[in-house]
């Protein structure tokens, strides 16, 4: 089947069940994307389908015929990072770096529908993506800043 992933028409042949998440590592090699729970409850796997964020690891890829996928590998380049990757930088956020694709990509989920969110707004969308070192005040200050800079 086909999809277009990152701006890319790809063709995979795989089973239809077979989990998106698994289609993007082991078939396409883009591992930005990270296993977490496979039960969609910590957000590791998020990607955007259609512009929507969505957990990879409970999206089967017979489900995508013709669906428009971004990564993180799709968002910014290291010469032109996407604001919401300037913004983590800026403020630090990663610490072990697990969960921080993910969480990058809901944050870029959250400011495409809500420009100006306030901290309840993004609290409310981030508590899906977990967090093993607790890096959430910092998550909360980088969408603050991300949001400034797309406005301007
Ligand atoms: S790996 Fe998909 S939500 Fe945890
Ligand atoms: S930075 Fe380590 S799990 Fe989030």
């Amino acid at each position: 089947m086909e999809l277009t992933v990152n701006g890319e028409l790809r063709e995979v042949e795989v089973a239809p069940d077979m989990p998106l998440l698994w289609v993007l590592r082991e078939e396409l090699g883009l591992t930005g994307t990270k296993f977490g729970c496979g039960i969609a409850q910590c957000g590791a796997c998020t990607v955007h389908i259609d512009g929507i964020a969505a957990r990879s690891c409970q999206t089967r890829i017979g489900d995508l015929a013709g669906a428009n996928v971004t990564t993180i590998e799709g968002l910014g380049t290291p010469e032109a990072l996407h604001a919401v990757q300037a913004a983590w930088v800026e403020h630090q956020v990663a610490q072990c770096g697990y969960c921080q694709s993910g969480q990058v990509m809901q944050a870029v989920a959250l400011l495409d529908l809500n420009p100006a969110p306030t901290n309840e707004d993004i609290d409310l969308v981030m508590s899906g993506n977990l967090c093993r070192c607790g890096t959430y005040p910092r998550i909360r200050a980088a969408i603050h800043t991300a949001a400034r800079n797309l406005e301007g």
